[in-house]
């Protein structure tokens, strides 16, 4: 594991499934982690957990951007400015069709998955980039290489628009130091998956990606240097 000492690094969503994980992980690996989520209890129980670097529960709905502002402002004050983001809050309804969803889903969809980054993203852009330095990482999904009527209309839709957001962020931010992965993860073994129309047995739950697998690939991606950008990682099952 990389060694992410003395890093300041926010997770998204960081109750449950990949962000959970990536808490862990890197505060194993020596980072400080602001955690962010709507449940309070599972962020704490999160916090409990970790070991290594400190942590701190940031209880935020990542749709009010007020909310978001609030978490960062607390983020800052215990550890100083970000490092590391990592927009990893995300969310399906089990209506994948256009003539199930509902424009409100819809709105929804695309404020939790997709503006909920593009406004992290917008707040420590400019401070990672007097600084030199800075790693932001979108965790997206394979289905915004390959939207499709089983991923859900809004939910591909969404992580479409993270790619663009991961292009504009390397355009503005490399030059700077500051780099952006968009990291497209396929099939893994999170609470997210039961909102599947069709229920997967835990035989093959065990076959998909696990938490730990991108959280050992987001370790890896912010204890690489700023010279280094690995601007895109597409991660799927062996076997399915
Ligand atoms: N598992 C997969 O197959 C897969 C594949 C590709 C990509 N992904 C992406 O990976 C990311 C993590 O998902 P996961 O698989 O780990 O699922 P998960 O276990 O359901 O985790 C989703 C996380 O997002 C948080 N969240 C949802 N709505 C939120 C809101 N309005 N405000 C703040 N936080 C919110 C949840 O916390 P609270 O409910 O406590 O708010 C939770 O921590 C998502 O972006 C997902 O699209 C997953």
């Amino acid at each position: 594991m990389g060694d992410l000492s003395g890093k300041t690094i926010i997770v998204t969503g960081a109750s449950s499934g990949f962000g959970e994980a990536i808490a862990i992980a890197c505060a194993e690996a020596g980072a400080n982690l602001s955690l962010v989520a709507r449940t309070k209890d599972a962020l704490e129980a999160v916090a409990a957990e970790a070991r290594g670097g400190k942590t701190l529960v940031c209880p935020a709905d990542v749709s009010d951007d007020a909310q978001i502002y609030a978490a960062l402002e607390k983020a800052r004050a215990a550890f100083g400015p970000v490092d590391v983001l990592v927009n990893n809050a995300g969310t399906n309804i089990t209506e994948r069709s256009i003539t199930d969803t509902t424009a409100e889903q819809w709105r929804q969809l695309l404020e939790v998955n997709l503006s909920s980054a593009f406004v992290f993203t917008k707040a420590v852009l400019p401070e990672m980039k007097a600084r030199g330095d800075g790693l932001i990482v979108n965790i997206a999904s394979r289905a915004g290489m390959f939207p499709s009527l089983l991923a859900g209309v809004g939910y591909s839709t969404s992580k479409i628009g993270m790619e663009a957001l991961n292009t504009v962020t390397n355009e503005e931010g490399n030059p700077f130091g500051v780099r952006a992965c968009l990291f497209n993860p396929g099939a893994g073994n999170t609470p997210i998956i039961d909102r599947r129309p069709v229920k997967f047995s835990q035989e093959a739950k065990m076959k998909m990606i696990q938490p730990e697998d991108i959280a050992a690939t987001v370790v890896f991606l912010a204890s690489l240097p700023p010279r280094v950008n690995i601007d895109l990682i597409s991660m799927m099952p062996t076997k399915s």
